[in-house]
């Protein structure tokens, strides 16, 4: 059969390069710095690959079991019963993934059908919406407030009788917002006796700042009744490529969501899991992230002080956003382009993490990055 013979029929016909791909060839292109990719350009503890070693060598090297492997499921849901002070039993509402992005995949594929919609609150990460499209469902995007806070009555309004799914990320990427006590009570309010399961993107929650405590879904007794947790190993730990996560959901949601796991990937890296398993003994590998990020995040905020960007610290992830309005005129995409190319700083605009309002003078930068190298982006940021 001649390639002109083949009838192909895009599930996602919209979707193109991703815009971290795009800017990270340029950063290559160019030569620039790359704040753009959001993952740190430094290593993970050496203890951590020891251990890795460690159970490769003692055999671990064939398929966990397909939920995960049970000493990790066990460390999750102690965990998330010290920080979260919320139950899981690890046998039946705990699931290892491939990385946050398939357990996103999985619940979103095991809970949308054709014609539900999904409420999706932008700026968003890029993974929700097309596996909702995927899935035959629709994406019902709601935008935050101009100050990046949640607009719940948004939201309220955009919930219909076709409404199976709200995600929500806390902290928030790409504008470093955290959910509130009085968020949560909203949230409660507003999915009250309504027949919706949320999707918690919680894989920042070690990186929060300015003593503040992350809030996690799986606290309000009501709302952990209907939320999938979904976390990643590789924010926590710095090891973005192992592609390690975990959804926690009670056991209605969980088996289904295992319906589906096990026909996507079965099972994850056998020896990441014991390693993390084992890693996970010492608390201070996770609780000392804020002040780790923090500290960055403060470096990089001083050294922009003389600069011409606008900015509200990140209140958690690695991320913050500048806002250049009083730089220049140019749309985010152009600036981007132009940072790249005359300033040797790679960026994301925000306008990809929209569909509503792409007006917004507004790029991202990762600050999970090496300190000489974010002076040194701050020193070209400053010279514009
Ligand atoms: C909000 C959010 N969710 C999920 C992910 C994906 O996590 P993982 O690398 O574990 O698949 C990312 C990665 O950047 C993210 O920023």
């Amino acid at each position: 059969m001649s390639e002109k013979t083949l009838a192909l029929s895009s599930k996602l016909p919209g979707s193109g390069l991703s815009i971290f791909a795009v800017m990270s060839k340029m950063a290559v292109d160019y030569s620039a710095i790359n704040l753009s990719q959001g993952f740190p350009d430094f290593n993970c503890s050496d203890e951590l690959i020891s251990l890795v070693n460690k159970y490769q060598r003692k055999g671990f090297n064939q398929y966990a079991p397909m939920p995960g492997a049970p000493a990790l499921r066990e460390k999750i849901a102690a965990k998330i019963n010290t920080l979260y002070n919320k139950e899981y039993n690890y046998e039946t509402e705990i699931t290892v993934t491939a990385g946050a992005t398939q357990a996103l995949f999985t619940a979103i594929t095991a809970f949308i059908n054709k014609g539900d919609e999904a409420i999706i609150i932008e700026p968003a990460y890029d993974s929700y919406a097309p596996v909702v499209i995927m899935s035959g469902g629709i994406p019902k995007f709601v935008s935050m407030r101009s100050d990046f806070s949640f607009d719940w009555d948004s939201v309220k309004d955009a919930i219909t009788e076709q409404t199976k799914m709200l995600i929500i990320n806390s902290p928030h990427n790409p504008t470093g917002c955290i959910l509130s006590e009085s968020d949560i009570k909203i949230l409660e309010e507003i999915t009250r006796k309504k027949n919706i399961i949320l999707l918690s993107d919680e894989v920042y929650e070690h990186i929060i700042f300015d003593g503040k405590k992350h809030l996690s879904l799986c606290q309000s007794d009501e709302l952990s009744q209907k939320t999938l947790l979904i976390s990643s190993f590789g924010k926590t730990y710095h090891t973005t490529g192992w592609k390690v996560g975990y959804c926690a959901a009670p056991k209605l949601l969980t088996d289904e969501f295992r319906k589906i796991h096990q026909f996507i990937v079965f099972a994850v890296n056998t020896p990441v899991q014991y390693a993390y398993a084992e890693y996970m003994n010492e608390p201070k590998h996770y609780l000392s992230l804020e002040s780790f990020y923090q500290r960055k995040r403060d470096l990089l905020l001083s050294s922009l002080n003389n600069s011409g960007f606008n900015f509200t610290p990140a209140k958690g992830t690695y991320f913050q956003l500048l806002d250049y309005s009083d730089m220049s005129d140019k749309n985010d995409m152009d600036f981007s382009i132009s940072l790249i190319k005359e300033v040797g700083v790679a960026v994301i605009p925000l306008s990809p993490f929209c569909t509503i309002d792409k007006s917004r003078k507004i790029i991202r930068v990762c600050f999970a990055k090496k300190d000489e190298v974010l002076l040194e982006a701050a020193e070209k940021l400053c010279a514009i």
